[in-house]
């Protein structure tokens, strides 16, 4: 927990107040600050003068205790940061910040909210509802828009390279490559993973660095080693296009093309990437109990059991809909390098958490035997190998998901859960392919 200064608990419930709210001016808010001030108002409340645990300055007496416990590094404290002083420099940063905000509120009239009415995404047997964010209900326009973006290739510095480039809709949305490659061939660093279904996952990339596919849409444009083009190159390329012009124009109103708007319609496309109504959801889901082979049967019982597979502790099969993954990040033991380290940390650059090390996105498993080479790496090459590592338990490591370990698993049932995988493969939805020449 971060620690922050305190003042006693002096005056009446409505100076408190404002201390409260010149706290929140003055922090960014987030469970830490909200945390710090319900434990604050709650011991000023029950008439604590202070909640030494929370301190970020040790008080006098604090001090003299270190000290008999014989720790040099304990100084007497010189900073004490009072009600009135908090008091104005909370009425300096909240004047500034609201000034802040009316002239941003003047400079930018312009909406990223598509202006049509907003149309139901029509979802296969086998998934869920698709979660639509409130500021940007997908419209046929944002989407017609998402789609030709995504087929379109000047959104790269070179003209060469689209989003579909990496995500192709032949192979499954991804690029059948083991690690992608961008603009002039440029090596990325890891596994185009498929934008099948991305519009479930609760955060983007194997690593979750981005919250929604609004915010993961921009990144692939600036990225050195992929699309390579600013975003203000993008916008002035699509802007100097009438068709592009009338597009947006129908799509958000009057306004500039804006990188937000160029967001916005990619994401709306992307939600529509929907895969389901497969072989196996015909049999789940759908009540149709020849749509699998007994082969694949026998699959999905490994699949799903505890004590042999284990798979759907991660790859999710729940009693309606299935999307093969939880939207978490384990470590599988995969990539770890012969020198015992990993070469990817995976989700610990965005947490700096020790127990994500090594940790990526559960992947989806829809339309999987499409999608190889397979991993956040691409090192294993096909769906027996992928079963063949799973039987071994994985490379073992500190970091190892707990529902990782060796599965004893006979020939015919690594073939039965390799037959089941290839059940998943389901026909895309019509209009996802690219768009029409005009
Ligand atoms: C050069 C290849 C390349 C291009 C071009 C590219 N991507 Fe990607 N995409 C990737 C790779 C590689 C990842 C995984 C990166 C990571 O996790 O660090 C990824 C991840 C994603 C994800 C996250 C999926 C998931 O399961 O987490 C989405 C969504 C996505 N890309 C959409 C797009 C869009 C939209 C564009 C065009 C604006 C685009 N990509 C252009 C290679 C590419
Ligand atoms: C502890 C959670 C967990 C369990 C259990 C688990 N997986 Fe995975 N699976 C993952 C994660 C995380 C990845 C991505 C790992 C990486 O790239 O480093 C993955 C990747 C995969 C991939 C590659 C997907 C792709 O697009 O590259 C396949 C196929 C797969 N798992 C199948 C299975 C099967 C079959 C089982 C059971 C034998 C299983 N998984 C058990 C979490 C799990």
């Amino acid at each position: 927990m971060r620690q922050f200064p305190l003042s006693p608990c002096k005056g009446n419930s409505w100076q408190r107040a404002l201390e409260a709210f010149l706290f929140c001016c003055l922090h960014p808010v987030n469970w830490q600050t909200l945390m710090y001030m319900r434990v604050r108002l709650r011991d000023c409340r029950v008439g604590l003068r202070e909640t030494p645990r929370m301190s970020a300055f040790p008080r006098a007496g604090d001090v003299d205790d270190m000290k008999a416990e014989g720790n040099p590094d304990a100084v007497t404290p010189t900073r004490k940061i009072g009600l009135r002083r908090l008091a104005a420099v909370g009425l300096i940063a909240s004047s500034t910040f609201s000034g802040l905000l009316l002239l941003s509120g003047c400079k930018s009239k312009i909406s990223d909210r598509p202006i049509g009415n907003p149309v139901a995404i029509h979802v296969p047997l086998g998934l869920p509802p698709v979660p639509i964010p409130p500021g940007n209900p997908p419209t046929a326009d944002s989407i017609a828009l998402g789609r030709k973006l995504f087929y379109d290739v000047r959104l790269s510095k070179d003209n060469t390279v689209a989003c579909a480039f990496c995500h192709n809709p032949s192979l499954g949305f991804t690029d059948g490559m083991g690690i992608s490659r961008g603009v002039g061939g440029m090596m990325g660093v890891r596994n185009a993973p498929t934008v099948v279904n991305a519009a479930y996952l609760p955060l983007q990339f194997w690593d979750g660095r981005a919250v929604s596919l609004e915010e993961q849409a921009a990144s692939p444009i600036a990225d050195p080693v992929e699309m390579n083009q600013t975003h203000e190159v993008s916008v002035s390329k699509l802007a100097k296009d009438s068709t592009y012009k009338a597009m947006f124009l129908k799509t958000f109103g009057p306004g500039p093309v804006t990188i937000g708007r160029v967001e916005n319609a990619l994401a709306s496309f992307e939600r529509t990437i929907l895969s389901g109504n497969s072989a196996f959801d015909r049999y789940q889901f759908g009540g149709d109990k020849t749509a699998l082979t007994p082969a694949q049967i026998r699959g999905l019982a490994l699949f799903q059991d505890p004590k042999r597979g284990n798979c759907a502790v991660c790859h999710s099969i729940d009693a309606t809909y299935a999307l093969f993954t939880d939207g978490k990040f384990h470590n599988i033991g995969e990539g770890v390098g012969d020198d015992g380290n990993f070469k990817d940390i995976g989700r610990y650059h965005q947490t700096k958490l020790e127990a994500d090390r090594g940790a990526f996105k559960t992947p989806t498993l829809r339309n999987i035997a499409n999608t190889g080479p397979y991993m956040h790496d691409g090192s294993l090459k096909t769906l027996k190998e992928v079963v063949d590592f799973y039987a071994g338990g994985g490379n073992s490591n500190p970091y190892l998901d707990k529902e990782i370990r060796a599965i004893a698993l006979s020939g015919q049932e690594r073939g039965d859960l390799v037959e089941f995988l290839k059940s998943l493969t389901g026909a895309m939805p019509p209009n996802v392919g690219p768009p029409a020449k005009d």
